[in-house]
């Protein structure tokens, strides 16, 4: 608690996609939000800028163990949220030291900050689907063995690893949320179904013809990353510290993905979409479905919004964004 009597929260990865829902979701609930923010030539906010000024935002980097000791210092929150990483997957292989060193390492100095400053604090690893890889059974349940196909998904085993060590070891409150894929019209442009959104909304309003992917068959399961905050603030409510998976229990393909956005506005995506090698990955996951039956008997979490919504709600977003700044004569 702070001098407010609000419980207070630190967020990292707070200018991310799902650092912006979590920190709205928190500021509904009547928390004092301290936003972990890298520093950088140019100010990166646009998630964050409808609501900057009612949060903290604190200068630290996961590679640096004693700004991140100052920040759980100052904030002394009751919980934190270890949200930040370099979480694209292909850029994992062009830059596999830095992706251990903050994915993976990042995550023990989070960890260290709160057992040096007050160990009753209590802490979130975003966990990925992306350790389960090569999947070893299906669906993924919490007791599926690992068997990560990229660095990102080996960096994101040593994260939940180390985060049940420090629960057994010290006695500290640390979960792993194991959270499938989930989107939003704030997901970063590289990914799949962002990348399909943007491509449909420009093809749409007449500024291109084509959206280029790599493979169409790769499976995912895809859910709203609005839905997907409340699971993570849910494992932090409960009386004992535990891990969790978090999914929909749906898959689908990239081609689905293709067609339910396509169809959205009336065109066909097979008019549309050119398949380019260039974007093939050197180890592919090609399945992934989440059986999330432990979040939802015990923290009663359910997801609001279905597959074909949540691309549909990405490619309006994107049309609206479009005729903004079109509007502003940015297009
Ligand atoms: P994201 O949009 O890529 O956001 C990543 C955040 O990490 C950004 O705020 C980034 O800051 C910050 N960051 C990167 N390197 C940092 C460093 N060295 N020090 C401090 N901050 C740093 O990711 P997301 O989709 O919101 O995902 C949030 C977390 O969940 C990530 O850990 C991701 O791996 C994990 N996850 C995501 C999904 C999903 O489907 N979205 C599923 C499972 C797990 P800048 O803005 O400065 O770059
Ligand atoms: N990015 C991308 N771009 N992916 C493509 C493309 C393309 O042009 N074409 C096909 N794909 C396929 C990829 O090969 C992959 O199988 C699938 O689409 C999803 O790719 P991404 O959207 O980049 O997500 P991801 O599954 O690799 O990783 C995301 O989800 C993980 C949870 O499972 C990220 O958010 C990770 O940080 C997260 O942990």
């Amino acid at each position: 608690m702070g001098s407010s009597g609000k419980p207070r929260a630190v967020v990292t990865g707070i200018t991310g996609q799902d650092g912006s829902y979590l920190a709205e979701f928190l500021l509904e609930k009547g928390y004092d939000v301290f936003g972990v923010v890298r520093r950088s030539s140019t100010e990166k906010f646009e998630r964050i800028k409808h609501f900057q000024d009612r949060i903290t935002l604190m200068h630290a980097d996961l590679t640096d163990q004693g700004s991140m000791i100052d920040v759980i210092t100052e904030a002394r929150p009751r919980e934190v949220y270890n949200l930040a990483a370099q979480s694209f997957v292909p850029t994992s292989w062009k830059q596999p030291m830095l992706t251990g060193q903050v994915t993976a390492l990042g995550v023990t100095c989070v960890l260290e900050a709160i057992r040096v400053v007050d160990k009753s604090i209590r802490f979130y690893q975003a966990s990925s689907s992306e350790m389960f890889g090569n999947a070893q059974e299906t669906p993924q349940r919490e007791s599926t063995p690992f068997y990560p196909r990229s660095p990102y998904g080996v960096a994101k085993v040593y994260g939940h690893w180390i985060t049940v060590n420090y629960r057994e070891s010290y006695g500290m409150f640390a979960v792993s949320g194991i959270l499938f894929n989930h989107e939003s019209p704030r997901r970063g442009l590289e990914f799949v179904t962002r990348k399909i959104s943007l491509g449909v909304a420009r093809i749409r309003l007449g500024l291109d013809t084509e959206v280029r992917l790599g493979n169409l068959d790769a499976k995912r399961d895809w859910g709203y990353a609005g839905d997907y905050v409340r699971a993570m603030w849910l494992m932090m409510q409960q009386e004992t510290p535990e891990d969790y998976v978090v999914s929909s229990g749906e898959t689908h393909s990239v081609r689905e993905a293709c067609e339910a956005a396509f169809s959205h506005v009336g065109l066909n995506w097979e008019d549309h979409v050119t398949v380019d090698p260039k974007f093939y990955r050197p180890a592919e996951v090609h399945l992934l479905l989440g059986d999330s039956a432990k979040a939802r008997t015990r923290l009663k979490w359910t997801p609001e919004v279905s597959f074909r919504d949540l691309m549909g709600m990405m490619v309006d977003a994107d049309i609206e964004r479009l005729q903004r700044e079109n509007q502003h004569g940015a297009v």
